[in-house]
């Protein structure tokens, strides 16, 4: 097994010099022998990558179906410990990291209110999480505050205990473990129906906040031919930077109010709910996002062969009505979220080639 608590890339520049970087030259002080270490940024991701993962997952799953299958999983990683430091509510991502980390062995534990640890003594939160770099393996992390699982991954690759530190949401900027999920639903979805290639994947609702979209934007921007239609009111449209990284690679899309105009062209719809947490003054209040829901009606104009997807939770944008539809990806979602994030965690310890091996077995 490779030794993963070598020198870190984030120890050869200072702070101040990393932050400035633009995104897609950041990924490379998040590698260790050209696999993530750290993973913080959807930019940090290049195609051979994502696939690797996705097969590695899909791998995974189906060794997970035999009493013997179940056991080997549990034992590659019986040795390590990994802290879920969740400062933001999370269903999903949470209980999805925590049973990766059953599923692989790993013994995971909690912090999930920072009321109930030192920092309500001062501590500061930097302080906190390298405190628990002391006793863990691994961090996954949550936090309101864009950029803080950059500072933490800098802070503790220049100590003498680095470990692999996971951004499970930070702020209103990244989710990238999201945008792993949701690649790998697309790529299986479309696995049939001639690939990624020349889709056309409309994002809904509030894009100016959701962070899910701008993760996934720079994910599916690595596939040609894909045109992204980002579908909102005009206070929640996509941002300049998502749309200059999009000019920046070349990719085709568009921005539009017409919800109905688009429904029957795109092969996916990707739904998401206002983020009004993050509202300063109410404003989410003053905006109409009913054109921007989903309804039953609309299931007769889109394609046979479009999927629904919304990295949940929901609101009103999807009526549950539409989830017994084939089309409805979104609970499918949530399950290739755990087996993405187990090949994530194998990747990051360098084990994924033994479940390799124990699938070739298992098939011959
Ligand atoms: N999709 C997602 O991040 O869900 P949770 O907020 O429940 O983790």
């Amino acid at each position: 097994m490779a030794d993963i608590y070598r020198e870190s890339p984030l120890k050869s520049i200072g702070w101040e010099d990393f932050v400035g970087l633009p995104l897609e030259e950041k990924g490379r002080y998040f590698l260790r022998d050209g696999r993530p270490y750290h993973v913080l940024i959807a930019q940090q991701f290049e195609r051979p990558t994502l696939e690797r993962l996705c097969e590695t997952a899909t791998r995974t799953r189906r060794i997970a179906k035999t009493r013997g299958g179940i056991r080997f999983l549990q034992d590659l990683l019986f040795d390590k410990r990994a802290m879920l430091y969740f400062a933001q509510p999370s269903t999903r991502t949470f209980l999805s990291f925590y049973s990766a980390c059953q599923i692989i062995g790993i013994k995971p534990a909690e912090v999930r209110d920072a009321s109930t640890s030192s920092e309500v003594k001062g501590e500061s939160p930097e302080d906190t999480v390298r405190t628990f770099s002391s006793y863990f393996d691994m961090i996954i992390m949550r936090h309101p505050v864009g950029g803080f699982a950059e500072r933490i991954a800098w802070l503790l690759s220049n100590t003498e205990r680095p470990v692999p530190v996971i951004n499970a949401g930070s702020g209103r900027d990244q989710h990238p473990t999201q945008a792993l999920l949701d690649i790998y639903t697309l790529l299986r979805s479309f696995e049939d129906k001639g690939g990624m290639e020349g889709k056309k994947i409309a994002f809904v609702g509030d894009l100016a906040r959701g962070r899910t979209v701008r993760s996934l934007a720079y994910l599916v921007a690595l596939y040609p031919g894909v045109k992204q239609y980002f579908v909102a009111p005009e206070p929640l449209q996509i941002r300049g930077d998502i749309l200059q990284m999009l000019d920046k690679r070349g990719v085709a899309y568009e921005l539009t109010r017409d919800f109905e105009r688009i429904i029957p062209e795109v092969d996916a719809i990707y739904m998401t709910r206002i983020q009004d947490e993050w509202d300063t003054a109410d404003e989410s209040r003053s905006i109409d996002t009913t054109p921007f829901h989903l309804r039953v009606e609309h299931l007769r104009k889109l394609k046979p062969t479009a999927i629904i997807m919304h990295p949940l939770p929901r609101r009103k944008e999807i009526a549950p009505e539409i989830d017994s539809d084939p089309r409805a990806m979104y609970w499918r979602q949530v399950r290739n979220g755990m087996w993405i994030r187990v090949a994530l965690i194998l990747y990051i310890f360098a084990r994924e080639s033994e479940i390799d091996r124990y699938y070739e077995d298992l098939i011959s």
